[in-house]
């Protein structure tokens, strides 16, 4: 890899390396640029965390460095794991000293003891992370490479400096991690790496599942997201933390009839979406789309297989998976929740007739969410059948064309009813009960079906007649 010793200098050429290699020069430790910062340097990518490693104490120079930066910067002191991190500016810059470090079998808890940098570096994860740049005045900007971290970046391969057994058993998340890089960068993992992750998956039960969430949440946010998924599925990682992904997997023949492999479809679908699409949501909208169909499965003599409702059974499903994988039980779920179980509509709009009435029902229920449905549903054509894909798209073209057209005319996607709940109880003298809901949705659907604007006159006309035929009359 052909990037000079200046050019790496460049990378280090900031007033807060000068400040970092200053003081450490002054309190004469050695001092290192490592991990995430120096493989993005070769990578050509930005970090913002910046991890240092001194051969002393971590915490002693993050004080010193907070020392002079006065107010510029905010230190955090972890004296239990002795590691600082100090943030600055957009940047946040983590110290710890040198460490040789081995884990109990079932805990995440180190034994911790002083080590040399070669000694820190080899209990690290991937040989691409345990590239160091020395900080101190004489050697500033010198590349350590113990571990042939460089040829890896330069092949594209995922490695552990160790024995992988070790690595992973030193820190068992380090198994998704390496899937992580491997669908974040299109990095391979080396098949020594890989095999040991395929014989130590079990170990994964003993990592915290905000720590899994987060490699997961990576991993649904890289490029191509299937490259990650498969990985995941054929170390059989996925079984252990994902097995209603699992579930999808496989195609069943019965009469000479087959239904699509649910797997691939669903990543078929994400890797769409995720050319469309950064919202991580919507992404997560994607994998779980057909996440309810194997519970739906049937077969039908005369259909074939079906999988009716499986959109509202995925539905249900989310919350106890989203607590499961400690994803947030908030808005954003249900934001997920009604893209599932919403999937299915523009299509079946498509395969129907689009009438003005059935856009302005899909665009009062999707509402403002009504873009992402669109995108979602267009990601879920996968068909190999090249006359199928191009008769869906014309037809998604005419639908997107009429949902902007009704939305113009009509403003139904954030449709609040002209007259409400309260004005007709006023009119009619009545109470909460039934009657007002019954007149409540009778004026929505005259105004969803275009049998009346959505103006105020209009639906109160269209009220007072509805409910003359209903025996109420207004009390005035
Ligand atoms: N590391 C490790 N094992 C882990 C986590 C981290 O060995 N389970 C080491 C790696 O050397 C890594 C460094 O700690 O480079 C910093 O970790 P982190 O900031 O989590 O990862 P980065 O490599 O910086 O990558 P990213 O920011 O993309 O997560």
């Amino acid at each position: 890899m052909d990037i000079s010793p200046e050019e790496i200098r460049s990378h280090i050429d900031k007033d807060i390396f000068r400040l970092i290699s200053q003081t450490a020069d002054e309190m004469q430790l050695e001092c290192y640029v490592i991990g995430g910062f120096v493989r993005d340097i070769f990578l050509y990518r930005t970090s913002k965390d910046i991890d240092f490693v001194v051969v002393g104490s971590g915490i002693m120079i993050a004080e010193a460095v907070a020392k002079k930066l006065g107010k510029r910067g905010k230190l955090s002191v972890f004296k239990n794991f002795g590691t600082a991190q100090i943030k600055y500016k957009d940047l946040e810059l983590e110290f710890v000293g040198a460490r040789k470090e081995s884990y109990t079998h079932d805990s995440r808890k180190p034994i911790v003891e002083n080590g040399t940098l070669e000694d820190d570096l080899k209990r690290r994860d991937f040989t691409i992370n345990t590239l160091a740049i020395c900080l101190n005045k004489n050697r500033f900007g010198e590349l350590l490479d113990y571990f042939d971290g460089l040829s890896d970046i330069e092949n594209l391969i995922i490695r552990t400096p160790l024995d992988p057994d070790i690595t992973f058993s030193d820190d068992p998340l380090r198994m998704m991690r390496a899937i992580r890089f491997a669908s974040q960068l299109g990095f391979d993992i080396y098949p020594d790496t890989f095999d040991a992750i395929a014989r130590n998956k079990d170990r994964i039960s003993i990592v915290s599942g905000e720590r899994i969430a987060d490699e997961l949440n990576k991993i649904m946010l890289s490029p191509k997201p299937s490259i990650g998924f498969i990985l995941l599925e054929k170390t059989g990682l996925l079984d252990i933390i994902f097995p209603e992904l699992t579930a999808l997997k496989g195609a069943e023949t019965r009469d000479g009839v087959g239904h699509k492999d649910n797997f691939y479809h669903t990543l078929a679908v994400l890797d769409n979406i995720s050319l469309l699409s950064d919202n991580l949501w919507l992404r997560w909208a994607a994998l779980l789309h057909d996440i309810g169909k194997p519970a739906t499965k049937r077969w039908d003599n005369k259909l074939g297989w079906t999988f009716h409702n499986h959109n509202y059974v995925g539905e249900k499903m989310i919350p106890k998976i989203f607590r499961r994988l400690k994803l947030p039980l908030n808005e954003k779920m249900k934001y997920v929740q009604k893209m599932v179980s919403m999937h299915m509509r523009p299509m079946q709009l498509v395969e129907e007739e689009v009438t003005d009435s059935a856009i302005r029902r899909l665009l009062f229920d999707a509402g403002d969410d009504i873009d992402d449905l669109m995108t979602l549903c267009e990601a879920d054509i996968t068909s190999k059948n090249p006359e199928k894909v191009k008769r869906f798209t014309e037809n998604f073209k005419l639908v997107r064309r009429k949902l902007k057209e009704i939305e113009e005319k009509d403003r139904i996607r954030n449709f609040q009813p002209p007259v409400d709940g309260n004005e007709i109880m006023r009119v009619f003298g009545l109470g909460e009960c039934r009657e007002v809901g019954i007149l409540k949705t009778a004026i929505k659907d005259a105004i969803l079906d275009g049998k009346i604007p959505n103006e105020h006159d209009a639906a109160f006309d269209f009220m007072i007649e509805k409910a003359r035929e209903m025996g109420l009359f207004p009390v005035t």
